[in-house]
């Protein structure tokens, strides 16, 4: 997925929609899928309350809409044009969007019970700050999940690997008639930790029931905790 992070023009929104799905062959759609149905128990919830972190035009956000039973559903990202493409996409479903820095939250702290972030995380400047504010405004027992991309392993990391780092960012570059973010997103993706050590630092932030999920060959992946 493209990175609009650092500086989105307003065109930019819609057109990475349609650049993401182009790029990840649709598959993203599954994933954000999956990861809603991963938390159905808590989203179910009466009551529950619920933040996207780095919603971006909020397609995750919707994904975890579809299984909410009332509840209070937030999207946040730092990016404005995003966000008013979310709001744009989001019709009138009962969801706000909230510019935020996902690094220093403006919400009361144990307040929700669910927390997620797709392909949004891998970009935070500093991972242990990022969680120590999730594990802030969750209440106790409270979950989070962060689906982000990995680095799959054997003949298909081979191959996704030429797609990943040449393929892709040679596309994007020519749609967009942007080079930068399509590069950075294979830089990105190496700098991001491993699930080992991901683990690791999800348990020195305090989650119990620390857990990495591969999707479709660990191309991405879900991690899970439990404050
Ligand atoms: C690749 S997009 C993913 C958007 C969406 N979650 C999805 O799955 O399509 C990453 C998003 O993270 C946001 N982002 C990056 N760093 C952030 C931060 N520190 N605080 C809030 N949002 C951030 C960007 O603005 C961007 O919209």
């Amino acid at each position: 997925m493209p990175e609009p992070s650092q500086s989105t023009p307003s065109r930019g929104a819609p057109r990475y929609d349609l650049l993401n799905h182009v790029l990840s062959m649709n598959v993203d759609r599954l994933w954000w899928n999956r990861t809603a149905r991963t938390f159905t128990a808590v989203l179910r919830g009466p009551g529950a309350h619920v933040l996207d972190l780095c919603c971006g035009t909020g397609d995750m956000t919707f994904a975890l809409h579809r299984r909410m039973n009332g509840g209070r559903l937030f999207g946040a990202d730092f990016s404005h044009a995003m966000l008013v493409r979310a709001e744009q996409k989001s019709q009138d479903k009962n969801i706000r969007w909230i510019e935020a820095d996902a690094l220093h939250l403006p919400f009361a702290s144990a307040h929700f019970q669910l927390v997620t972030a797709a392909f949004g995380f891998r970009n935070l400047a500093n991972y242990d700050r990022g969680l120590a504010e999730i594990y802030r405004v969750l209440a106790p027992g409270g979950e989070f999940g962060i689906l982000d991309f990995g680095e799959p392993k054997g003949v298909i990391g081979k191959v996704y690997r030429v797609y990943f780092r040449r393929v892709l960012p040679a596309i994007g570059t020519l749609i967009s008639g942007v080079r930068g973010p399509y590069a950075y997103l294979p830089a990105s993706v190496l700098r991001f930790p491993s699930p080992e050590e991901m683990l690791q630092r999800m348990r020195d932030a305090g989650f119990r029931e620390a857990s990495w999920t591969p999707y479709t060959f660990g191309i991405a992946g879900l991690y899970r905790g439990r404050k």
